[in-house]
């Protein structure tokens, strides 16, 4: 029997290789900048390196080389990317064979080719868990948030060039188990006020999930209020937000994936895909300032010619008063998402694929937020990204052909790309 062909139509993957977390998120000079850890020889963990594409609008992808490969005892980890001096640098973890991780530098001229910063690692603690620095302006000079993941720990550095780095504050949690990945520091704006969201990666013994808290940063210290779920799905990770984006938006990519099972799903040569593209603001909900996400206008723009079949990447529009079901289908597949008594269900037993890894043939429950009549689903032949106004349910699924139909007793509008 012919291997089901996996790949999506409008989400990033790499060409035939592995892929994890974005890095280096940047838009420069009209150029939306994805870099991404990419195992350049493989379909699964390892040899770290950054890949590379280039999109114009978010959503048509060009792969460019690799740009910074791994190298003798020298692996690349997460990091980020920010313009000084005219020139690109990416700031990213040095992960060495001998298990310290300290950060380094390499800059690009063109955006393309990067070298290594000859005074590399220019931050080293002598630490096993100190890695993924993100970079941003914060007044005259450059703030630098990074975790020391096993303590649990976010750190915050300053410097003026990007090679010279003191420490100025620091954020942990109360005592947990699991470790912090992947930090992100901005700010964003809800009625004139500025609030500063914080986004973290945790893995623990419930799996891996993205948290994010709101608060105050005076350029050292970040104080804010208790941990929120970003995405009751399980398969988010590892997300980051776009240095410069333009028009002051904060446009968020992350790895879809749960990391326990992101080296068995049945997809190749490529293996790993990223979120779409998400537009973040802040709402008020039950009076506390609220992440809320919406598909970036790049995609939804593009998104608007009404078809009854379901195609492989669609727009859905899910209304409901009462509960509800939308059952997704092809053959024997199922993919079932419900509204019962105030929660939603997403049920992805009968899907497709699900038997290459225990935890992955699971319902998810979560609570409905109160007013909400409706979502937006995004369908694309290996996923689904459901957003209900404060709420977004990431999940795989691997149906043995493309959903065809959708049977409802809500309503649904189907939308394909109009291009
Ligand atoms: C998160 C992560 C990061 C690390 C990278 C290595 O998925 O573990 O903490 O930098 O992946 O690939």
């Amino acid at each position: 029997m012919q291997e089901p062909d996996f790949r999506p139509l409008a989400h990033f993957t790499a060409r035939d290789t592995w892929l994890n977390d974005p890095n280096g998120l940047l838009f420069h000079d009209g150029v939306w900048h994805l870099f991404f850890q990419n195992n350049p020889h493989g379909s699964v963990w390892g040899n770290m390196s950054w890949g590379h594409a280039t999109s114009a609008d978010l959503l048509h992808w060009q792969h460019q080389p690799l740009a910074i490969g791994h190298e003798g005892p020298e692996a690349i980890f997460s990091g980020s990317a920010v313009v000084h001096e005219g020139r690109i640098a990416a700031v990213y973890t040095s992960a060495y064979d001998d298990g310290i991780q300290a950060q380094s530098l390499a800059w690009s001229e063109d955006g393309t080719t990067f070298v290594k910063d000859a005074a590399n690692p220019v931050l080293d603690r002598g630490s096993t868990g100190f890695r993924d620095p993100k970079v941003f302006r914060y007044g005259g000079s450059w703030r630098m948030v990074s975790v020391e993941a096993d303590e649990r720990t976010l750190l915050v550095h300053s410097s003026d060039d990007l090679r010279t780095w003191t420490q100025v504050g620091s954020f942990s949690d109360e005592p947990g188990v699991g470790i912090w990945e992947c930090p992100d520091l901005f700010p964003l704006l809800l009625d004139g006020q500025t609030h500063w969201v914080l986004l973290l990666s945790v893995q623990d013994a419930t799996g891996s999930r993205v948290e994010y808290r709101v608060g105050t940063f005076d350029g050292e210290r970040f104080q804010g209020g208790p941990a929120r779920s970003f995405d009751t799905g399980p398969d988010v990770y590892a997300v980051a937000t776009w240095t410069d984006a333009p028009d002051d938006r904060r446009v968020l990519l992350g790895w879809m994936a749960q990391p326990t099972y992101a080296g068995s799903t049945p997809t190749g040569p490529w293996r790993g895909a990223m979120t779409l593209p998400r537009d973040l603001a802040l709402a008020r909900q039950g009076g506390e300032p609220t992440l809320v996400q919406t598909f970036s206008p790049e995609v939804t723009s593009v998104f608007t010619r009404e078809v009854t079949d379901l195609p492989t990447a669609c727009l859905v529009r899910c209304g409901f008063s009462g509960d509800a079901s939308w059952e997704f289908g092809a053959g024997q597949d199922v993919l079932r998402i419900a509204v019962e008594s105030g929660e939603l269900v997403v049920d992805r037993r009968r899907s497709g694929i699900v038997d290459f890894h225990e935890e992955f043939a699971r319902e998810t429950r979560v609570a409905l937020p109160e007013g909400v009549e409706g979502f937006d689903l995004f369908l694309d032949r290996c996923s689904l990204e459901l957003l209900a106004g404060p709420s977004s349910v990431t999940q795989l699924v691997f149906p043995t052909e493309p959903y065809r139909e959708v049977r409802t007793d809500g309503s649904a509008t189907v939308r394909v790309l109009d291009r």
